[in-house]
Formats: structure tokens, sequence, C-alpha cells
């Protein structure tokens, strides 16, 4: 199984409850190494780049409204599968459908304040990563 880079973010709604070290430590006892990282707050403006394939749908205000509502820390993790593992690990989008164990069904509220954010495939995990962080900025040995 390949090495791969994934981007990660953990949502205003998780960092607001204290359990930024908790989703951590899910990551790193699964494999995936936290290679960069970085607490920001967003902007509209990059939250609606963030989320511009959701434009047209109707929760797209809400979001943007809730991602930029506090801050967040996001990061790049890398694993075995990582795209994959950590998707597993976030759970399903609605943390009522999440199973259980999961970040997504111990720490989310809702479909909207769902806790976390992972790419969901190598082309968008590239643009995400580069995005956030320049190459000099990703720790990697
Ligand atoms: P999506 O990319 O479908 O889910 P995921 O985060 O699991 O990859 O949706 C992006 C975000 O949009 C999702 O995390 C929360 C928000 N969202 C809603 O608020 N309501 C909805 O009905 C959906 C589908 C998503």
């Amino acid at each position: 199984m390949a090495i791969e880079r994934t981007f990660s973010i953990i949502k205003p709604d998780a960092v607001a409850k204290n359990v930024i070290g908790q989703i951590y430590s899910r990551f790193e006892s699964n494999g995936l190494k936290i290679i960069a990282a970085r607490m920001t707050q967003l902007s509209r403006a990059e939250a609606e780049q963030f989320y511009a394939i959701h434009r047209e749908r109707p929760f797209f205000n809400d979001l943007v409204k809730f991602m930029i509502s506090g801050p967040v820390m996001v990061q790049v993790l890398e694993g075995e599968d990582a795209i994959r593992k950590n998707r597993e690990l976030m759970g399903a989008t609605d943390p009522q459908k999440a199973e259980k164990g999961t970040i997504r069904a111990d720490f989310a509220d809702s479909i909207d304040a769902n806790a976390v954010h992972g790419s969901d495939a190598p082309e968008t995990a590239a643009v995400e990563i580069s995005c956030f962080f320049p190459t000099l900025e990703i720790y990697t040995r």
C-alpha cells in the first residue's frame, strides 16, 4: 500500500470543545503522522473557495458561516492509505449515521457541525494541501 498524504481540518466546533489532542491521538495511534499543522481562522473568501464545489447546495451559506465562526486546526497527515484511513477514522458526514468509535460519532453534534474535514481523493488532497501549506512547511523525513 502506498504512502499517501491527506489534508485534514479540525473544525470550529471541535476546537471549541477542546478535543484537538484527542483527535490527534486517533490519527497517531492509527498510523497517520502529522507532518504539518497550524491553527488559523478562515476568512469568508477562503471558506467559500474551500467548499466551492457545494456553492449551489442549500446548506452552503450556513456551512461557510460555521467554518469561519472560530479557529480551526489545519494539518497534513501522512501514512499508508492515508486518505481512506482518515475518512474511516472520521466516520460518515452525518454523525448520527457515523459508526461507533469514529471521530464524528464521538465529537460531532450535527451534520453541519461535524468536527472534521478530510480529503476524499488524491487529487483533492493535493489541491487542499497546496492551498494551506507551502512545501517548506511540510516536514517529512
Ligand atoms: P461533504 O463533502 O458531502 O461531506 P464530508 O465532509 O464528509 O466529505 O460535505 C461537506 C460539508 O458540508 C460537510 O462536512 C458538512 C456540510 N454539509 C451540510 O451541512 N449538510 C449536508 O446535508 C451535507 C451533505 C453537508
